[in-house]
């Protein structure tokens, strides 16, 4: 029996809602398979505990959560409580620079029984794998003089090391997918750095000679990610344009609130963390609303990355079967409540077996 311990981060607002949904789906799918159990320990650690303890998460939390396999978060912030970038930048960015998940990974696919925005959209069935730690969100610049001679600097940093980890990762997913790995360039417009970007690229994929290649400047592939999204596998991308085209693609999902995402520390020398790409979502917190497919497709990763992709996929298509019945929360033009599709997807995985 694999037996592995989780950090739990609930988080605020609808991540209380969730994360304890998807926690009863990946029980069950452990149940089902009979080889794995999960051990869960919940951190408090939100912005609630800002307020009584003057910090997002103890001194010593980060040396806590390295004991752990991987970390579960639901989301953080609420601003009515406490601004955005102090609990963001004391807990979900703390937690992802401090422990080197420097590849973030966001599938966008067009599930059975979800209506995309797009027009008659083609079955889609992407990834885009975005470098996480460096590129354009460097924290290198600053600003100086006022009024009309103000002027601002932020530097870009592309490290060898960091382009190549994240191209790798790329290949290496693609290998185990439809063999396409796109990257996303704007060497005609940045001259420096994603020109080293391309040559990097270059590189990096003769050590994948099955894995076809393009690359597509980002404001073209932001279109072809509107026009033609089937036409994509696996997309590699810097910090920043991986950040918008990841929103793009959970946008043709039909909702944010199915929308999953990975902070994979891809060397396994310190946990990942598997959250939804949504936040906290404080209007409709605390009423039974939030949709859970995020937080539980999320679940679905973190046991893909545990070896477990049988049962991941298993949850995926309980997933597909649940919105196929019409079971779905609001957002996605349904009635039913969190735990209505949870129990629905919960009975499906049982009765598989
Ligand atoms: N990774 C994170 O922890 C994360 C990500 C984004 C935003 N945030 C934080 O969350 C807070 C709220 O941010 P926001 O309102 O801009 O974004 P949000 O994602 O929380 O909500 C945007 C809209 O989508 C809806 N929505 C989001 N998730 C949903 C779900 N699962 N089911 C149904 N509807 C859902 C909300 O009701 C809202 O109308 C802020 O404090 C923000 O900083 C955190």
């Amino acid at each position: 029996m694999d037996k592995f311990e989780i950090a739990v981060i609930p988080g605020d607002g609808i991540g209380m809602e969730v994360v304890p949904a998807a926690m009863r789906v990946l029980d069950a799918a452990a149940d089902i398979h009979g080889g794995l159990s999960f051990e869960w320990t919940t951190f408090p650690w939100n912005c609630e505990y800002y307020l009584k303890h003057g910090t997002m998460m103890p001194d010593d939390g980060i040396a806590t959560l390295r004991g752990f396999h991987q970390i579960f978060l639901g989301a953080v912030g609420m601003p009515n409580l406490v601004p955005d970038h102090v609990s963001l930048w004391g807990l979900l960015i703390k937690i992802r620079r401090e422990m080197q998940q420097s590849v973030n990974v966001r599938p966008a696919k067009l599930l059975n029984g979800l209506t995309s925005p797009l027009r008659n959209p083609s079955a889609f069935d992407l990834v885009v794998v975005r470098e996480n730690s460096e590129g354009e969100y460097s924290d290198i610049g600053g600003r100086i003089h006022q009024g009309s001679d103000e002027m601002a600097i932020q530097s870009a940093v592309f490290t060898r090391k960091g382009t190549e980890r994240v191209m790798r990762y790329a290949f290496q997913l693609a290998e185990k997918r439809r063999k396409h790995v796109t990257s996303a360039t704007k060497s005609n417009g940045i001259s420096h750095s994603m020109p080293f970007w391309d040559e990097v690229f270059r590189d990096v994929l003769k050590d994948y000679p099955e894995c076809a290649t393009i690359s597509h400047h980002i404001d073209a592939l932001a279109a072809f990610l509107v026009m033609k999204p089937h036409a994509f596998d696996v997309i590699v991308a810097s910090n920043l344009f991986g950040d918008i085209l990841t929103d793009l693609g959970g946008a043709i999902m039909g909702s944010i609130g199915v929308a999953p995402a990975a902070n994979l520390n891809v060397e396994r020398t310190y946990p990942s963390m598997f959250e939804p790409v949504h936040g906290s979502a404080p209007d409709i917190a605390g009423k039974g609303l939030a949709n859970p497919l995020g937080q539980i497709w999320t679940g679905k990763m973190m046991l893909d990355f545990m070896g477990y992709e049988e049962l991941g996929n298993l949850v995926l298509d309980a997933m597909e079967a649940t919105l196929a019945a019409g079971v779905k929360t609001g957002d996605i033009g349904g009635v039913s409540s969190t735990s209505e599709v949870t129990n629905t997807i919960i009975d499906y995985l049982r009765r598989r077996t």
